[in-house]
């Protein structure tokens, strides 16, 4: 806060399609897709229409012993996309929460089967599952989370996989070590284990670290050996992001968990989904004396505004993804990404997939050297943006560029080139 203090105030007003308006009136590119939520752009007319339409209805009603059609039409409609097997739905609020719910049907469904010494919990190096204590606790997210390590229940973690790609480009690319730490992990500790969780394909939070493909499905497949659930995080990666609806579904994987938020109501509120297996689900079933329900529920889990204008963004996004757009977009974005930086000075390592994408600032590009912290070179920069008309964050000293899928190709393009402005205004050659 101290820094930000020390920051001129900007007061967001309005926004419209892939721009956000302060209150000066000055627009601004929104480069972060609003913190990775927004599918279609500000005030979409299809999306405003269908909340403005259930606002004629009810705001809200509560799921605890009752339902409403959009929160059962959306359940459906995440069963029919999800990967096969996973037909049930628990909606929460936040990506957190999804989380954290994955992870207490985890733990409860040993106990209620039998094997209650089955309560480990293996996540990513580098995973990034939300702020909350449970997410906080199979996280990996250094100092983020550190100090708060005493009051985390223990978890393992596996490296991550190494991978580098942009448009086409793959310097490197490799999950054996990976894997086989995963295989030891689970050879020795399988029976104490509850779940593996991981974000598939891109670990967003860590600066868009990328996973080669078929790293999930080989993650999925020692799991299944080893007899320990698998969570996927999917919040990030979900609905467009990668130019698909799930990257679970996408690459035939089967998790028996799935977690989803930000992109599910195209950014407009919010609204989460922890998808389980129909197995799972029964596991949980019996009379109220026999204390098997899951005693979990948050006010305003299911959110009848946000389930409807989640209808209206999947039916909105499916054509995109069918007739090949969104995949153009994503060609098209990584293409404006290697003419800009593949050569930049002051670009070390590139990382895109989908409409994310990682530049790790460096004083010379080729050299080991790197920025000191203090100087916050990636919030020069992304400040330096503003001026240019652009919102982006800075991960250190990586900018993160996460445009909504929306986007036009001149939009991305505008994107790139003033990312190129304030890099080269803050670190001229
Ligand atoms: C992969 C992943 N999981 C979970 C979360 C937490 O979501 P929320 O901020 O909605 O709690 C995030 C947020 O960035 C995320 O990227």
């Amino acid at each position: 806060m101290q820094e930000y203090f020390a920051l001129p105030p900007l007061a967001i007003a309005a926004g419209r399609g892939g721009w956000l308006v302060d209150t000066e009136g000055r627009e601004y590119l929104d480069g972060n897709a609003s913190v990775w939520t927004n599918v279609h752009g500000h005030r979409d007319p299809d999306l405003d229409a269908a909340l403005i339409a259930q606002l004629g209805k009810v705001a809200h009603s509560t799921m605890l012993g009752l339902t409403h059609a959009p929160g059962a039409e959306l359940a459906a409609e995440l069963v029919k996309l999800a990967p096969p097997g996973l037909g049930r739905v628990f909606y929460s609020d936040n990506g957190s929460n999804a989380v954290e719910i994955a992870l207490k049907l985890s733990f409860q469904f040993w106990q209620l089967t039998g094997q209650p010494e089955k309560r480990g919990v293996i996540g990513l190096a580098g995973g990034y599952h939300g702020d909350t204590f449970g997410a906080m606790a199979v996280g990996d997210s250094g100092f983020f989370h550190d100090r708060f390590r005493p009051w985390c229940f223990p978890s393992d973690h596996f490296p991550a996989p190494v991978c580098d790609e942009w448009a086409g480009h793959a310097r490197q690319a490799d999950g054996t070590k990976s894997l086989d730490a995963l295989r030891a992990l689970l050879s020795r500790r399988a029976a104490e284990t509850a779940c593996v969780i991981l974000e598939p394909s891109v670990q967003g939070a860590a600066g868009m670290r990328l996973q080669p493909p078929g790293f999930v499905s080989d993650v999925a497949r020692l799991c299944r050996e080893h007899g320990v659930h698998l969570i996927l995080d999917e919040v990030f990666v979900a609905f467009g992001r990668l130019g698909k609806m799930l990257v679970s579904a996408d690459e035939g994987v089967i998790p028996d968990f799935l977690c989803l938020a930000k992109g599910l109501t195209g950014g407009y509120l919010p609204l989460a989904a922890t998808l389980a297996r129909d197995e799972i689900f029964e596991a949980f079933l019996g009379s109220y004396e026999s204390r098997r329900a899951f005693f979990h529920g948050h006010t305003f889990t299911g959110n009848p505004l946000g389930a409807a204008v989640a209808l209206a963004n999947l039916r909105k996004l499916r054509p995109l993804i069918e007739s090949g757009q969104l995949q153009e977009r994503i060609a098209h974005f990584g293409r404006t990404i290697d003419k800009a930086f593949a050569q930049h000075r002051r670009v070390g390592e590139i990382r895109q997939r989908g409409f994310a994408a990682a530049l790790d600032l460096v004083p010379v590009r080729g050299s080991p050297k790197r920025f000191p912290e203090a100087e916050r070179v990636g919030l020069q920069v992304c400040l330096r943006a503003r001026d240019y008309g652009l919102l982006i964050r800075p991960l250190g000293d990586s900018l993160l560029l996460v445009p909504s899928p929306g986007l036009s190709t001149a939009e991305l393009d505008q994107l790139v080139g003033r990312t190129v402005c304030a890099i080269d205004a803050v670190l001229p050659i």
